[in-house]
């Protein structure tokens, strides 16, 4: 006789249908993932490559940089309720000898300059800003006429658009005070030798 005992295994289910396979008796059923799921499984994907891209790739900033842009900002601030910086010398003598201030500048030179001249100033495809040799500097007060200005037929940008005459000012300190150091690759030196900022 027929097992007339509800058997809930054996009997046969509405909805999802069985799979052809089967493996020692072993059969399954075929559960898909509701859309939803899958949809947000694509989602997540695609996104995932946006991201790469923003972040991995160079596309967006990095962190660190935004960082840096953060921190130039921050004293920045600070430096501005000092009130205006003058591009003359006795501004950009003081200044270079204002650890709170060229750290100020060192955050703008590492988000901005860094590309071209690496991050110790040592110079990649600009020259070497360490050495006391100059392409386009005679004395203290040149740097900030060069960074306002740059070279644009030789790859330096002007910066007179970005940056207002404080932050020039700032960086221009920044650059002489780098004179000096000591680079971990430094490119050969280039221009003339300058007599040192404090001659005369
Ligand atoms: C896209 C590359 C690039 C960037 C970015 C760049 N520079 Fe330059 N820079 C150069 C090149 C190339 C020269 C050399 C110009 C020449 O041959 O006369 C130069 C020259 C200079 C000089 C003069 C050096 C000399 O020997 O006369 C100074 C100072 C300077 N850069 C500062 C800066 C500062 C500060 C920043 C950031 C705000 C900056 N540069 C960003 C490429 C760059």
């Amino acid at each position: 006789m027929s097992h007339s005992t509800h058997d809930p295994v054996n009997e046969p289910r509405a909805g999802p249908t069985l799979c052809q396979h089967e493996s020692d008796g072993i059969q399954e059923y075929d559960n898909p993932m509701p859309l939803w799921w899958s949809g947000l499984f694509w989602v997540t994907i695609i996104f995932s490559v946006g991201y790469a891209m923003y972040f991995s790739w160079g596309v967006g900033p990095s962190s660190q940089q935004e960082y840096q842009d953060e921190l130039g900002g921050f004293y920045l601030e600070q430096a501005q309720k000092l009130g205006d910086l003058q591009p003359d010398r006795a501004t950009i003598d003081s200044l270079m000898h204002n650890d709170k201030m060229l750290k100020a500048a060192r955050g703008l030179f590492l988000s901005n300059c860094a590309v071209c001249h690496a991050a110790d100033g040592g110079g990649l495809t600009g020259p070497n800003l360490c050495d006391g040799s100059y392409l386009n500097i005679k004395k203290l007060e040149d740097f900030y006429s060069v960074i306002s200005n740059g070279v644009v037929p030789k790859g330096m940008p002007a910066w007179d658009k970005r940056f207002i005459p404080a932050q020039r000012v700032l960086l221009a300190a920044y650059v002489a005070s780098l004179r000096g150091t000591t680079p971990a690759a430094p490119r050969a030196p280039q221009g003339t030798e300058v007599p040192p900022w404090d001659a005369k």
